[in-house]
């Protein structure tokens, strides 16, 4: 599978997350594409690995992310925890800005959980 288009970006303004269902090997995959405080573009996993809830409704502050529910914080660049409870990293994929496309590619992702779940 190669990269598919996630969104444009017009979609995403800085510091805000959006929440997109791409289509993995196995099924559907919820991915949150966000853009960071320097305007980076990320795609990291859109469900917290302490609780089935979307990352995406959460805070974005510079390269982190923080789930709303109880806290966690994951590195949009790595999908590691920052902060507690949360202990598992959530996997994230490779973006690739194409003019206006954001392309994510869901085989690129730098965990090993499958298709995010
Ligand atoms: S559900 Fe995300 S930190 Fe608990």
């Amino acid at each position: 599978m190669t990269a598919q288009l996630a969104c444009t970006t017009a979609d995403v303004g800085p510091e805000e997350a959006l929440r997109v269902e791409l289509e993995g090997t196995s099924g559907p995959v919820e991915v949150a594409v966000v853009r960071d405080g320097d305007g980076g573009w990320h795609a990291i996993s859109d469900i917290c690995s302490h609780g089935a809830v979307s990352l995406s409704d959460g805070e974005v502050e510079g390269c982190f992310i923080e789930c709303w529910l109880h806290g966690s914080q994951f590195d949009l660049r790595t999908g590691m925890p920052t902060a507690l409870p949360a202990m598992r990293p959530v996997p994230v994929y490779p973006v690739t800005i194409d003019g206006e496309r954001v392309l994510v590619d869901l085989d690129g992702r730098l965990d090993g959980s499958a298709d995010g779940s």
